[in-house]
C-alpha cells in the first residue's frame, strides 16, 4: 500500500527539520508525541548501584569515602556509556557538555548527586544524576539539536551541605569542615579529583546559565498518597545546619549527689525537648531535628561531661529559619544555666531558600501534560543543589513519588515507572526550555 502523499512530504519536512533545529517546532506545530527516553536503561543503571557502597544497614556512598569514589567511578563510566565526555572539574563536580547549535548562549545545566546520608537509600540522587544522563543520551541518540549547550552535572558531597553546587555559585564553603567520611572538605575534593587551589574555575559566573533543572525523589509521602505521578516544585526550604557542643563535668554515678552534677546528657535532652516544643510553638512548615548526639565519656557510669549536638532548622521563609535559630541559641542559654552547663553554637552550613521559576514550572507542566501524566505543585522540605543553582538563574524541579514517603533510609524507594516518567519530564522539559529561553 502506498503512503499518502502528505504523510510523505509531512515526514520529509520532520527529517529535514532536525538538522535546521527546527523540530522541536515541528513537533509543536504538528502535535508530533512527546519525545521519551530509554527509562529502563536509567533503572537498569540505578539497580547495578544499588551494590556499590550497600552495607548491612543501608547505602554508605558518604562524600569523599571509598564508596563515594566508586561511587563517582560508576557514574563516570555511565556518562561515557551515554556518549558524553565527562570532566572532573577543580570543584570536583562531574560536568559533561552536550553543545548547543549556538555557543553564545548560555547553558541549560541538568544534574543531581550520587553521595549518600550515612545508611541512606539508592534513589536520593541518582534518579536524577542517571535520570539527566539518560535525557542527554536520549537527545544525542535521537540527535534532538538544542540552541543552548546542555551542561548535564553530577555535584559533590551534596548530602554535606549542597557543597559542590555551593562552590558552582561561588558561595562560601568551610573546606576544614568535616564530612562524614571523617575527612575534610579540602582533602575529599583532593581526593575526587578535584584542586582546591582552583576553586575560582569551577564557578560559573552570573549570565552563564540559561536555567537549572532537576529530577529527584520527593523523600516526603504527598504524591505517594496522592497517587500522582509528577511533583512541580514550588519552593525548596531554606535551612540552618548547627554544631552544639555542651559542656558540662565528668564525675561518678554513683558518688555524686543529684544536686551537685552538671551533666551534659541531662542538659542535652532537655535543651533537645525544648527545640521541639519550640518549632511547633506556631503553625507553619517549620522543622527542626536534633539528629545527632555523641556524649562522652559515653559510659554507664559517669555523668556525661561533654554533648556535641547537631541541629538541623529549615522553612521556605529565610526570616523564620533566622528567628528560630536565635531561640534555639536563647534556649541553650537558658538551660545551661539551669544545669550549670555551657552551651556552644557553630553554625556549620546554611542554604537560602529557593523559589521556583514560573515559566519553569509551566514547562514541566506541559511536558508531563504531553505524555499524559497529571502532576501536582509542591514545596520541597528537603535540601537540593537546585537551591544553589537558583542563584544563577530560572530553577525548576521534578519530583517522582517516593513509596510511603520515606528516604534518607534503606527503606527509600521509588517505582521504575515513575523514574522513567520523570526521565521523560525532564528530556522534554530541556527542550521546552531550549525553545522559549534567549528566543
Ligand atoms: O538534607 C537534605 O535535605 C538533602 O537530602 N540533602
Ligand atoms: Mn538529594
Ligand atoms: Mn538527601
Amino acid at each position: 500500500m502506498t503512503q499518502p502523499r502528505r504523510d510523505f512530504l509531512a515526514q520529509a519536512a520532520a527529517i529535514a527539520a532536525v538538522p535546521l533545529g527546527l523540530d522541536p517546532l515541528f513537533r509543536a506545530v504538528r502535535g508530533a508525541p512527546p519525545l521519551r527516553a530509554d527509562g529502563a536503561w536509567v533503572n537498569a543503571a540505578l539497580a547495578r548501584f544499588s551494590d556499590v557502597g550497600r552495607t548491612p544497614s543501608g547505602i554508605n556512598r558518604v562524600a569523599y569515602s571509598d564508596a563515594d569514589l566508586a561511587g563517582r567511578a560508576f557514574t563516570l563510566d555511565l556518562f561515557r556509556d551515554a556518549g558524553l565526555t565527562p570532566r572532573i572539574d577543580a570543584a570536583g563536580n562531574i560536568v559533561a557538555r552536550v553543545p548547543g547549535r549556538d555557543a553564545r548562549l548560555p547553558a541549560i545545566v541538568i544534574g543531581s548527586h550520587v553521595d549518600s546520608v550515612t545508611d541512606g537509600g539508592n534513589f536520593d540522587g541518582p534518579v536524577g544524576t542517571f535520570g539527566a544522563i539518560g535525557a542527554a543520551r536520549a537527545l544525542l541518540a535521537q540527535r534532538v539539536p538544542l540552541r543552548h549547550p546542555l551542561d548535564v552535572v553530577c555535584w559533590q558531597n551534596e548530602e554535606g551541605g549542597t557543597i559542590g553546587s555551593k562552590l558552582a555559585v561561588g558561595e562560601p564553603v568551610d573546606l576544614d569542615g568535616v564530612a562524614r567520611s571523617g575527612r575534610t572538605v579540602r582533602e575529599g575534593i583532593g581526593r575526587i579529583g578535584g584542586d582546591v587551589s582552583r576553586l575560582a574555575e569551577a564557578v560559573r559566573p552570573a549570565g552563564s546559565v540559561a536555567c537549572y533543572l532537576e529530577l529527584h525523589i520527593e523523600q516526603g509521602g504527598t504524591l505517594d498518597r496522592s497517587g500522582t505521578p509528577i511533583g512541580v516544585v514550588l519552593g525548596i526550604v531554606g535551612l540552618k545546619w548547627f554544631e552544639v557542643t555542651i559542656e558540662g563535668f565528668a564525675n561518678h554515678a554513683g558518688a555524686t549527689p543529684m544536686d551537685q552534677r552538671q551533666d551534659a546528657v541531662l542538659a542535652a535532652a532537655k535543651f533537645t525537648v525544648a527545640v521541639n516544643d519550640a518549632i511547633r510553638s506556631e503553625p507553619g512548615r517549620q522543622v527542626a531535628t536534633v539528629g545527632r548526639v555523641v556524649a562522652s565519656p559515653n559510659t554507664r557510669n559517669v555523668i556525661a561531661g561533654q554533648v556535641q549536638l547537631t541541629v538541623d532548622l529549615r522553612d521556605l521563609d529565610a526570616a523564620k529559619v533566622a528567628r528560630f535559630a536565635t531561640r534555639f541559641e536563647q534556649l541553650g542559654r537558658e538551660i545551661g544555666a539551669a544545669t550549670s552547663t555551657t552551651f556552644t553554637f557553630r553554625e556549620a552550613t546554611s542554604s537560602r531558600p529557593a523559589m521556583a521559576d514560573p515559566r519553569v514550572m509551566g514547562w514541566i507542566e506541559s511536558s508531563a501534560g504531553a505524555l499524559g501524566l497529571s502532576t501536582q505543585r509542591l514545596p520541597s522540605g528537603a535540601g537540593h543543589d537546585a537551591q544553589e543553582m537558583a542563584q544563577r538563574g530560572p530553577m525548576g524541579m521534578i519530583f517522582i513519588p517516593s513509596v510511603g514517603g520515606i528516604s534518607h533510609s534503606p527503606r527509600e524507594f521509588s517505582r521504575p515507572q515513575d523514574v522513567a516518567n520523570g526521565v521523560d519530564v525532564l528530556l522534554n522539559t530541556i527542550v521546552a526550555a531550549d525553545r522559549a529561553l534567549d528566543a
